[in-house]
């Protein structure tokens, strides 16, 4: 009989619990093992937050629900602690050894980890000094490489084309251009999928740097030919101007903390100076992290998790488990966190530039 840790990082993702209850399921009627919860990620493993036990008969509700019934930290690594001293200065110590020996004290034989590249680059350094860990490709961003996607993708992707189908119909009405603001961190993949399955005019990625006169001669030659008088621009947040800056919502003046967020209102304000329309701007935020996964997203976040109690069977320690075509095979945890962008000169934007949008 083994015992099995599963935790999961970073930021939520829908699929997060789906994979919870195929590694449940899978560790239980396949092998006869154990699986306990650990809560709020790595922080939650070293601060010794009470474990979940998980019963084997009791998952179905996992399947559907968004969200981590685990808790996720978006911040902080056992390898760089911050410690504030008497004086209000802060230090950074490592403390990855407390991480090994809690996994030792819970008696733990394995852990899962289903996070994205600041997670799974932990479980990577910690398989380094002995840890037996296997990862699951999580985010909707779905930037981590050697994965074909990452579960939670598909269900932002849908989230952010219905609110593009929504504000077409609006948009219509007033002979408006609609800017919508998707998430996607420095990766362009939801601006760019959603865009296409919406109907965009022009989307903006952080791959292709943008100039706004691009995206305003497009609305314009949209409106003089007659077509139609509104417009959809889509906007990843982390995209920026040619010779630009990405936007962030908040940054500490140490630059020690910064989140993306307001380049949609940016790319708003220098359009209402050249389109003779009016410009409305809607920033998606964390809608497109909530809510139940589609389908296709609990089909894979399940074939992740039977395939990653099946990589712990197998000791393939340092591994992660990624969809490669049809099958979902072991990859190195150190390749999947360089990361997976948009190729601007790939098939997937010369065909949208095939359908005249713009990337600016
Ligand atoms: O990585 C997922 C993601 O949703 C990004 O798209 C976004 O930039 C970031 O997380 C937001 O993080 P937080 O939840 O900390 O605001």
């Amino acid at each position: 009989m083994k015992r099995i840790g599963i935790l999961t990082g970073g930021g939520d993702a829908p699929g997060l619990n789906t994979v919870i209850r195929a590694v449940v399921l899978t560790a239980h009627n396949r092998y006869g093992w154990d699986v306990i919860g650990i809560q709020e990620g790595f922080d939650g493993l070293l601060a010794g937050l009470p474990i979940v036990e998980f019963d084997a008969h009791k998952t179905r509700d996992l399947l559907s629900r968004g969200g981590t019934v685990l808790g996720a930290a978006n911040r902080g690594s056992p390898f760089h602690r911050p410690i504030t001293h008497a004086d209000g200065t802060t230090e950074y110590i490592d403390v990855s050894h407390e991480a090994l020996e809690r996994m030792a004290a819970l008696h733990l034989d394995a852990l899962i980890v289903a996070g994205g590249d600041g997670t799974i680059s932990i479980a990577h350094r910690l398989v380094g000094l002995g840890g037996k860990i296997v990862g699951v490709p999580k985010t909707i961003d779905n930037d981590l490489a050697e994965t074909d996607i990452t579960f939670g993708f598909d269900t932002a992707l849908q989230t952010a084309t219905e609110a593009l189908d929504r504000l077409q119909t609006t948009a219509e009405s007033h002979h408006r251009v609609m800017v919508l603001e998707v998430m996607g961190r420095n990766a362009g993949w939801i601006a760019l999928t959603a865009g296409v399955a919406g109907g965009a005019d022009a989307i903006l990625i952080p791959e292709i740097p943008f100039d706004i006169n691009v995206v305003c001669a497009k609305i314009n030659a949209i409106r003089s030919a007659g077509r139609r008088r509104y417009s959809l621009v889509v906007v990843a947040e982390g995209a920026r101007m040619v010779d630009g800056e990405q936007t962030y919502a908040i940054k500490d003046t140490a630059e020690t903390y910064k989140r993306l967020g307001g380049v949609g209102y940016n790319v708003g304000n220098m359009l209402k100076d050249c389109v003779e329309a009016e410009v409305r701007v809607t920033v998606l935020g964390h809608v497109q992290r909530g809510g139940s996964p589609t389908p296709r997203d609990r089909w894979l976040a399940t074939q992740f998790g039977t395939t990653a109690v099946e990589l712990v069977s197998q000791e393939q320690w340092g591994t992660m488990v990624a969809l490669q075509g049809e099958r979902t095979i072991p990859v190195p945890m150190a390749d999947a966190i360089k990361m997976k962008f948009v190729d601007p000169q790939g098939e997937l934007v010369q065909r949208a530039r095939s359908l005249g949008i713009v990337f600016g």
